[in-house]
């Protein structure tokens, strides 16, 4: 049992591989209508400061799916949103429900929901990381490639919350991990530190270096939620961190793509690249769903 998912920096190799693994289990369930009702009668708030389709549907239907209650909390309708302060929020919210699906802005907001309250805590985004996502995508990797062990993550574009992730779900699974920012751009030092602890770690200032024997290449925005007041300053700086033709050609040639979606095309991704690799890049989007049951059997389970 682990009481909350907030980061992945939380959690060892064996316990994101357990999740991957009934992950697999519950995908396997759904698709064969066999019935994995494991949270019966628990409730779900979804608190939302950011927008979303994914996470939001893919918690709700999955909390449905597991016989439990979502309910979808907008920060604008929310006291939090007028300032109430999470410690309160926190300690009330855990006299109702048994679990908070949170996506926010800093993600000292989902550590101090999950020091006040008394209730499990999901971090469906923020800043810092996104590992509701991650764990979505290396359960694809490896469904498309047999294992993670062994083979190599590469992550063009911003240190934002996506790369960040993908560094730590990655190391901590075997993969060997490689990525490509601009200067300026390197993800946080928190990370750095604990990716600079791997020999199979890289970090280049030039895509088509880091790209070179991937096994899985992965792109995200060039300007994340709350950034788009920098659009026009990072469309510049982002110039050429781009998954194209010639960066697929340095990489294996059964080499897979993964974007989180939202994908902003020609930006950090050719059309091309991105619909030649759509069914990888769909099935990453419904494991989302797979790997969120997961997550919440695990620490909303009895
Ligand atoms: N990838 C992802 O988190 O999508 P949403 O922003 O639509 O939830
Ligand atoms: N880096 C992106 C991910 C969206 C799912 C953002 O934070 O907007």
């Amino acid at each position: 049992m682990m009481k909350h998912l907030l980061k992945l920096l939380d959690l060892s190799g064996e316990e994101i591989i357990e999740i991957l693994n009934l992950a697999d289990q519950l995908k396997y369930e759904q698709k064969h209508n066999i019935a994995h009702r494991h949270l019966e009668g628990k409730s779900l708030g979804m608190i939302f400061q950011k927008a979303s389709t994914r996470t939001r549907v893919s918690f709700e239907v999955g909390m449905y799916q597991l016989g439990g209650n979502p309910l979808f909390l907008s920060s604008a309708d929310m006291q939090i949103g007028r300032g109430e302060p999470v410690q309160d929020t926190a300690r009330v919210l855990s006299r109702y429900l048994d679990g908070i699906m949170i996506r926010t802005f800093e993600q000292k907001e989902v550590e101090d929901l999950a020091k006040y309250g008394s209730i499990s805590v999901i971090n469906g985004l923020t800043d810092f990381c996104h590992p509701c996502q991650v764990l979505a995508d290396l359960m694809t990797i490896r469904e498309f490639k047999g294992t993670l062990e062994g083979h190599k993550l590469c992550f063009i574009g911003d240190g934002n919350n996506m790369m960040n992730s993908l560094i730590v779900g990655g190391l901590k699974t075997g993969m060997k991990v490689s990525v490509a920012c601009p200067e300026g751009y390197d993800p946080p030092k928190e990370i750095l530190d604990f990716a600079n602890g791997y020999d199979c770690f890289e970090l280049h200032r030039k895509p088509i270096d880091a790209a070179v024997d991937a096994d899985v290449m992965i792109t995200d925005v060039w300007a994340s939620m709350g950034q788009e007041g920098e659009a026009e300053k990072r469309r510049k700086a982002f110039a050429g961190y781009q998954i194209n033709d010639e960066l697929m050609a340095a990489a294996h040639s059964d080499c897979m793509v993964q974007h989180c979606l939202p994908a902003h095309r020609e930006e950090e991704i050719t059309e091309k690249v991105f619909e030649a690799h759509a069914n990888e890049i769909f099935e990453e989007a419904e494991n989302r769903l797979h790997a969120q049951k997961a997550v919440m059997v695990k620490t909303m389970g009895n």
